[in-house]
């Protein structure tokens, strides 16, 4: 694992929107493992100015995103197709039909996540992953429990994230309870895995790289992968 300890978190945003369009322009089809939340967007602004600029080009590039709301579909403003339509994906040369979420208001949350596993599995799975992480270790919507779940999969979400999440909603009350998730397993299947923690995340990024591997923090498996780099900073 390698651990890049920046100036600033909009440094360690530029050392990772270099490495995402440095792996666009070695490989123009490339498969991008993407992140909601506050912690990525810096970085897709990053990418569009570069998309602008005409230094990468994304016209064959995939994408796919972590996880999705249940029950929020991709016209409702907190559903996360919205959020990436808004930050990336209206703002780049992605081709529509090339971005791939969740379906949050499939009929089958069983059969959506094994529709959605079968998607990234047929894509190749992730060339990068981007992750960000939640205070309770999370990564995706993988929360702390028993045993590290492999596959995508409909998931109740913890009190703490909802009271997390629930800064962009109007009322905590509107924070959907389950989400659909690509599980750990999928996750650790990208071929590369970057990290990106703002300064308030230090003790659980530290806890989840150099504490015990459990699922009780889901993060640290990460520590099995081989090629994981965390970038965080000092400020
Ligand atoms: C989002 C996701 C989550 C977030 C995590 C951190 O797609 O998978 O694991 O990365 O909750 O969220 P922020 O960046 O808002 O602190």
């Amino acid at each position: 694992m390698k651990v890049i300890v920046t100036g600033s978190y909009d440094e360690s945003c530029a050392v990772v929107a270099e490495m995402i369009k440095d792996l666009v322009v070695s490989k123009p089809n490339a498969k991008l493992g993407l992140a909601t939340g506050g912690t990525p967007v810096p970085i897709y602004k990053k990418l569009i100015a570069m998309n602008e600029a005409g230094e990468v080009d994304f016209s064959a590039v995939h994408t796919v995103n972590l996880d999705e709301y249940c029950g929020l579909s991709g016209d409702n403003p907190q559903s996360y197709r919205y959020f990436m339509e808004k930050h990336l994906f209206s703002q780049v040369n992605l081709p529509q039909g090339s971005t791939h979420l969740p379906n949050g208001t499939a009929p089958d949350m069983e059969a959506e996540a094994r529709r959605y596993e079968a998607l990234v599995e047929s894509l190749g799975y992730a060339d990068l992953q981007l992750l960000g992480i939640g205070h309770n270790g999370h990564i995706g919507f993988n929360e702390p429990c028993e045993s590290f779940p492999a596959a995508v999969h409909p998931v109740e979400l913890t009190e703490s994230t909802i009271q997390a999440n629930s800064r962009l909603f109007d009322r905590v009350e509107d924070v959907p309870t389950r989400a659909i998730t690509m599980g750990i397993g999928t996750i650790l299947k990208a071929r590369r895995i970057l990290l990106i923690a703002g300064a308030d995340k230090r003790e659980i990024v530290e806890k989840a790289l150099t504490g015990p591997i459990t699922p009780w923090v889901p993060a640290s498996v990460l520590q099995l992968h081989r090629d994981v780099t965390v970038i965080t900073c000092g400020e």
